[in-house]
């Protein structure tokens, strides 16, 4: 069986280098122990070589090198073996990054050999399923002109915006995540066929805790999750990967 990978992304913390070390360690040290969970930390970038462990990166900028003050570029990335990015975080998304530009960053990972985490997700829900439209959208833009078969190496991350943070709107149901599941399979079968769908992971992220992880890997059939707040604490997020490893 594949492993399950879960992701812990930090935003904009913690405050220090200390606690972030202080944090990793004790996520690796208990983490090693579970065969079949894959953990993964994305911190913020400073903190980003300091960490001994697998690493992702929460965003990226798409040009390779130049006069783009503040950039950070992929192959700087990979040089501090980084393995995961994320790219069309929605808070990326709302701070500027259009389909467009998550499109380009996507494809500057898949260039420097890294796995992009996709992420994907309504604002709202409607009773008339449109937000199926609009996440087949957003996968469909950023994959614009991705070569059919690299598409497996892209990981998609399904957060709807109403479920994510301390603001949440509700939680969402297993059987929901099931559907949504299924229906960015659809997606990428239809752009790059039944195989590729097959293959790829898809993740859950929004308010996962320890007692709804194990619902969004078993009834909705994730491959694994990508957690917000819960991360910087290293006993709950722990509590989660275990959960996710007992499944
Ligand atoms: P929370 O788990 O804090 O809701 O954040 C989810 C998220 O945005 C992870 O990328």
């Amino acid at each position: 069986m594949a492993k399950k990978i879960i992701v812990g992304n930090w935003k904009m913390n913690p405050k220090s280098a200390r606690e972030a070390n202080d944090i990793s360690e004790k996520i690796f040290r208990g983490a090693r122990k579970l065969k079949n969970i894959s953990a993964v930390i994305c911190p913020p970038a400073p903190f980003i070589s300091l960490i001994k462990g697998v690493l992702g990166a929460q965003d990226v900028f798409y040009e390779k090198d130049g006069a783009y003050t503040g950039g950070i570029s992929a192959e700087m990335l990979k040089s501090l073996s980084v393995r995961y990015v994320i790219v069309g975080h929605s808070e990326r998304r709302s701070a500027g990054d259009t389909n467009d530009i998550v499109n380009k960053k996507l494809k500057v990972v898949l260039n420097a050999k890294m796995a992009p985490i996709l992420c994907v997700g309504e604002l709202t829900r409607d009773h008339h399923g449109q937000y199926f439209h609009f996440v087949r959208d957003q996968i469909r833009q950023a994959l614009k002109n991705v070569s059919k078969n690299i598409v497996h190496k892209i990981i998609l991350a399904y957060e709807p915006l109403w479920a994510i943070g301390k603001n949440a709107k509700g939680v969402l149901p297993g059987e929901e995540a099931l559907h949504m599941n299924i229906f960015i399979r659809k997606v990428i079968a239809d752009i790059a066929g039944a195989t590729t769908a097959k293959k790829i992971k898809v993740l859950y992220g929004g308010s996962v805790d320890a007692k709804n992880a194990k619902k969004f890997i078993s009834a909705g059939k994730m491959d694994g999750l990508l957690v917000g707040r819960e991360s910087l604490n290293p006993k709950n997020f722990l509590e989660i990967i275990k959960n996710a490893d007992a499944v």
